[in-house]
């Protein structure tokens, strides 16, 4: 990707925080930023790719010192415009390598974004630099969504994800390299449109499994599921999605 911002340079950064959408909106924000305050307790929080501060900047309006890495200028120049963005630090740089000054009580990566690694070593990378950000006992929460690959009949490598309004979205996976890559279609054109994605992203993902044996190597194993659809720590889902 020729933009140093990566796929979240100014294009994307400039209508990403959208208050319709439901990932914005308390319901999927507030049991978020309780639980990760909770966590936190009188320690510091490190959001890897805290993009325009959706979650870091309630938390730190709680009172959680919070610290952001990301990639994007983009996205922390919007992060930097909203009330508040000033009271974060942020340092620009990839969350599988880049360092930070100082331990956190928690870390955490939210809104499916692990999947931005493409890679299971840069996955692994990640986990790693988190391990040595964390307090001991310490916590590393993702929410990511799992592809739902048992929906696949055999011989499909793609999955309809949702039409409309505005466009289609579909995915299609990669079984030996465990990527996966969004297709993103204007939905108001015909249907021939799927074969001729206007934008197309790929993304890695690692299995539950793989995740978790990921966090346990790196000293820290709480997984609280979520995403697409089910934000993190919704009441309904987290008791049974939380894994230690
Ligand atoms: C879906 S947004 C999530 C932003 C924010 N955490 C939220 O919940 O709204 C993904 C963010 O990850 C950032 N990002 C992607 N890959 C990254 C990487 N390797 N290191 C740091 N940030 C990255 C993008 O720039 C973008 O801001």
């Amino acid at each position: 990707m020729d933009d140093p911002d990566g796929y979240f340079g100014e294009p994307v950064a400039a209508s990403y925080h959208d208050p319709s959408d439901r990932m914005f909106q308390p319901e999927a924000v507030d049991p978020a930023v309780s639980l990760l305050a909770e966590l936190a307790g009188s320690g510091r929080a490190l959001e890897l790719a805290i993009g325009t501060g959706r979650i870091g900047l309630p938390l730190s309006q709680r009172g959680v010192p919070v610290h952001g890495i990301e990639l994007s200028r983009a996205m922390v120049a919007r992060l930097r415009g909203k009330p508040g963005g000033d009271a974060i630090g942020v340092t620009i740089g990839d969350m599988a390598a880049t360092r930070v000054d100082g331990v956190f009580t928690v870390a955490y990566l939210v809104y499916n974004t692990i999947n931005n690694l493409t890679s299971q070593d840069a996955q692994v990378a990640c986990f790693r630099n988190v391990a040595e950000h964390l307090t001991p006992g310490g916590c590393f929460v993702i929410e990511t969504a799992i592809p739902n690959l048992r929906h696949l009949p055999p011989g499909q490598d793609i999955l309809g994800y949702r039409a409309g309004p505005g466009r289609i979205v579909s995915y299609s996976f990669n079984h030996a390299t465990q990527q996966y890559r969004g297709h993103y279609a204007p939905s108001a054109a015909r249907s021939s449109a799927l074969t001729s994605p206007t934008a197309c992203r790929a993304t890695n993902a690692a299995s539950v499994v793989t995740a978790i044996g990921m966090m346990r190597s790196a000293g820290s194993a709480r997984i609280c599921a979520g995403g697409h659809g089910h934000p993190l720590a919704s009441p309904r889902r987290r008791s049974n999605r939380t894994t230690r």
